[in-house]
């Protein structure tokens, strides 16, 4: 498929994407967070934009620049994610590819905490969970947007987790990947495309790739109702 053929497949659309890590805080100098680069999430929103998609692009902090044509809101703990989310309603798309902390420290100190010297006990971290960002997104009564679409972060029976997710979340698609190679900060992706109608796997390609055509599939299932 030529690109410029479906140069304006998703016009008229408003799509939210989320994207890298969230990072929560234990004091005002250390945080909780993990390996995400970001690559796919910005990669998509671009994809989307590419459509003639009004994108929202709500990014946990990353060391890349902003897509072309994407509006950016940088956030830094789920909670702020959650928030922006929320506000950047209704949206006919919701592409949610975050890796968000599951957990964050319970209590977040005020000033640095200091090592008390030799022998001292260690401080210990109690956890508590962060807000699903996508479930709570799949589960408006009112709002939700009409295509909701998860990614599975796997390292093991990827299928079987992911469609467990799917259900637990109420996503239309689940995109699941297997992060127990070098994906994660990686430019390629293998991914299998889950729906409640079944499954797909699709070859080893870039992450770029990987966002263009699903763009182009998220185009032929919303793309009609914005025209
Ligand atoms: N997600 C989210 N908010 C969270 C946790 C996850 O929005 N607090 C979203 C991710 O963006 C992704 C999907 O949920 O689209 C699945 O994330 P993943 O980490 O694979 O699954 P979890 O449900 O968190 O389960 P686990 O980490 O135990 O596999
Ligand atoms: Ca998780």
């Amino acid at each position: 498929m030529l690109a410029g053929e479906n140069a304006g497949a998703l016009s008229g659309t408003h799509a939210l994407v989320t994207a890298g890590p969230t990072r929560e805080p234990l004091d005002p100098v250390r945080f909780l967070s993990n390996h995400s680069s970001g690559k796919q999430g910005y990669a998509i929103a671009e994809a989307l934009a590419r459509l003639g998609a009004q994108v929202t692009l709500v990014s946990g902090p990353v060391s890349l620049p902003a897509p072309r044509g994407v509006n950016l809101v940088p956030v830094e703990t789920a909670r702020q994610m959650l928030k922006a989310c929320e506000d950047a309603l209704p949206t006919d798309v919701f592409v949610s590819v975050a890796a968000v902390a599951d957990w964050r420290p319970a209590r977040a100190a005020t000033k640095k905490l200091k090592i008390k010297g030799a022998g001292s006990e260690h401080p210990s971290m109690e956890l508590t969970e962060n807000p699903d960002i996508l479930k709570t997104l799949a589960n408006k009564r009112k709002n939700r947007p009409s295509l909701v679409i998860g990614f599975a972060a796997e390292t093991h029976d990827v299928e079987e987790h992911a469609v467990a997710k799917l259900k637990r979340k109420n996503c239309d698609w689940i995109v699941a990947n297997d992060v127990s190679g070098d994906v994660m900060g990686g430019t390629e992706n293998e991914i299998a495309l889950i729906s409640r109608d079944g499954s797909e796997r699709w070859p080893r390609m870039g992450k770029d790739e990987v966002a263009r055509r699903l763009a182009l599939k998220i185009a032929e299932t919303v793309g009609d109702e914005g025209d």
